[in-house]
């Protein structure tokens, strides 16, 4: 099996990947700048596989850092996980997120080039679907941003295409997630927000707890059945292990860019997402309807044709299974991964 660097490891999805690399038997190197995230995964990641993952301290823009990695390791393939997700924050602060996304994702490169090492999985984002088309989105609609988050989005997988149509080595899997939620069943892994959430799964649960009164509901008057905004919500080890289909069924055996959207090809609405968190937890969540949130889309939901028929990959867990995993990892870690 191969030896696979992740760079973002010890953050929500990246931490998740990790358990399912190891427990597909991936040797792992585990990077991250800790900046968004707590080492404290890390011992997680331990209790559940078994296994310590090396881990290194480094930021993606470092490239001397990444660089001493590169020859330390005979590295088969990177997933790139490292990244800043806020869409408020990047309004807020486009150059920290053009410099972590964009400059990073091209040190990287850098990095991989000189090392002879082109084999790379990119954590893309539905978000490059933008706002022109309609759902179910599939790979070859067109794209576009909206906000400095999806723009870099957008641009990392620009380079990557461009840099696979200039040098036939490379083999890149763009994934676009859609809406991961949920914890691994353990309880030991889980989205642990860094600073006020703004995803509305982490809301609801602050709700739940009593951090917060009431979830705020952005829009309740969107032409949906029940009014309120429809996404393709994901269990977060269905996303992980996307990333192992994605190893074995392309970069291990294509060259190029191919994108792949990783979703369950259909669409909960934010009130269905409260029910079913209401069923996990045993609790009435109150609720403030509040005007729609600027930027917000109506319906999103993935195609998933080709991630099934060219990664053989399709995901499993229903809301259910996502609201009660979710709900056992607050339950378990009230203060969050300590
Ligand atoms: C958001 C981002 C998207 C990013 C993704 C992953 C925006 C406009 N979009 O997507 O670019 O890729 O997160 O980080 O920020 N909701 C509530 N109350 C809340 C929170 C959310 O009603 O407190 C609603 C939203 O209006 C939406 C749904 O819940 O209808 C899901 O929201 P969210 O979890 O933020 O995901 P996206 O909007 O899909």
């Amino acid at each position: 099996m191969g030896k696979i660097l992740v760079t973002g490891a010890t953050g929500y999805i990246g931490s998740h990947t990790c358990v399912a690399l190891m427990r597909a038997g991936y040797r792992v190197l585990a990077v991250d700048n800790l900046s968004r995230s707590k080492v404290a995964s890390l011992a997680r990641i331990q209790m559940i596989t078994g296994i310590a993952p090396r881990f290194y301290n480094v930021d993606v823009c470092d490239e001397e850092e990444m660089n001493w990695i590169f020859r330390d390791h005979l590295i088969d393939c990177v997933i790139h996980f490292a990244g800043l997700k806020d869409v408020e924050e990047s309004v807020r602060q486009p150059l920290d997120y053009y410099h972590n996304n964009v400059y990073g994702l091209l040190q990287l490169l850098h990095v991989m080039q000189r090392n002879r090492c082109k084999s790379l999985v990119f954590s893309s984002s539905a978000t490059v679907y933008g706002a022109g088309e309609t759902a179910p989105y599939k790979e070859d609609m067109k794209t576009s941003a909206v906000n400095p988050y999806g723009q870099t989005k957008l641009m990392g997988e620009q380079i990557l295409r461009d840099l696979c149509a200039t040098d036939p080595e490379w083999s890149v899997a763009a994934l676009r997630y859609f809406n991961p939620i949920g914890a691994h069943e353990s309880g030991l892994l889980g989205e642990d927000p860094s600073g006020v959430p703004g995803n509305l799964v982490p809301c609801i649960a602050r709700a739940a707890t009593g951090q917060t009164q009431a979830l705020s509901v952005y829009g309740s008057d969107y032409d949906t059945p029940d009014g309120t905004g429809i996404r393709d919500y994901i269990h977060v080890m269905d996303v992980a292990e996307g990333h192992i289909a994605a190893l074995r069924e392309y970069t291990a055996r294509h060259r190029g860019f191919r994108t792949f959207n990783l979703g369950t090809g259909k669409g909960s609405s934010v009130l269905e997402v409260v029910a079913a968190y209401e069923a996990a937890c045993g609790k009435k969540i109150p609720l403030s309807m509040e005007a729609r949130r600027s930027g917000d889309v109506a319906v999103s939901y993935a195609d998933v044709t080709r991630a099934r028929e060219e990664l053989n990959w399709t995901a499993s867990a229903d809301l259910e299974r996502m609201c009660a995993d979710s709900w056992r990892f607050v339950c378990q870690n009230p203060r969050g991964l300590e």
